[in-house]
């Protein structure tokens, strides 16, 4: 199997091929998402949400991402894992950054790593791609500054705010990022920034002009329940389905149906 490279996505850009890049946080689940031929699996901090039950993404640490990213490195034969650089691991401090960068890359064997915001962290970016390891942007809605804007809502709406959005995208590719996630933002503001950039664009609920895609898997699996933003498409409703066979095991077991005769020694 050929490995996905930042090399390979920059081609798939050039010749119009989508990116599809999906969530995982654990070998199990990573196995299944990269036989099914993903490009990219990000072990997301929404972890902290997905898999700690947490409100908001600040709370996970980066021993916690490393966990997450160990499983998920060990699962895949061919996806680019990048990892996301958790709250507090490297705002304000480029050394910092890029000691939690060496530590997510040698403890977990990732690929890459993902950073929230534009201008205000330029220089841990900097400071990480000086080491070699690829850097991925994230700009839009961006999760672990959630106190600053106080809602989920969509972002840069407003003509200053696209302005800074761009401004921010042309910095990160001008600084070396491999790619950007763009969350939430109007989908004409996406096709701008799509058509202003040469390394590719990576959408969540940011229309279908980005050159790739992103969701979190439990959220298109419907094993999250009772979120329904308009850019989820659910392609399963697992909670349920889940839910029902271990309704059916807890019968079998109190009715004496399970184990059978076959299924025992
Ligand atoms: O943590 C995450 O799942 C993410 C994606 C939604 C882009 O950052
Ligand atoms: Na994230």
């Amino acid at each position: 199997i050929k490995r996905i490279t930042t090399h390979v996505l920059q081609a798939m850009k050039g010749r119009g091929e989508k990116i599809a890049m999906l969530t995982a946080y654990d070998y199990s689940m990573a196995r299944i998402l990269d036989a099914a031929g993903i490009d990219i699996l990000l072990v997301g901090d929404s972890a902290s949400n997905v898999m700690a039950g947490h409100e908001t993404t600040l709370p996970i640490t980066l021993d916690q991402m490393i966990y997450h990213a160990s499983s998920v490195v060990r699962a895949v034969k061919r996806a680019l894992v990048v990892v996301d650089l958790p709250f507090g691991s490297y705002q304000g401090n480029s050394k910092l950054a890029l000691e939690s960068t060496i530590r997510i890359m040698k403890e977990s064997g990732a690929h890459a790593v993902k950073l929230e915001g534009g201008a205000e962290i330029a220089e841990s970016i900097k400071r990480i791609l000086s080491a070699g390891v690829p850097v991925m942007g994230h700009l839009g809605l961006t999760p672990q500054s959630i106190y600053k804007f106080g809602t989920y809502t969509v972002r840069a709406r407003e003509e200053e705010e696209a302005k800074k959005l761009i401004e921010d995208a042309l910095l990160l590719e001008e600084l070396g990022c491999f790619s950007i996630v763009l969350e939430k933002i109007p989908a004409n503001l996406t096709k701008k920034v799509a058509e202003r950039l040469v390394i590719p664009t990576i959408g969540i609920g940011g229309g279908a002009d980005a050159d790739g895609q992103v969701l979190v898997t439990h959220d298109l699996l419907g094993i999250t329940k009772d979120f329904q933003p308009r850019f989820l498409r659910r392609y399963l409703e697992l909670f349920n389905t889940i839910q029902e066979a271990v309704e059916q095991y807890i019968d079998d077991v109190k009715s004496q149906d399970f184990p059978n005769e076959q299924e025992q020694y």
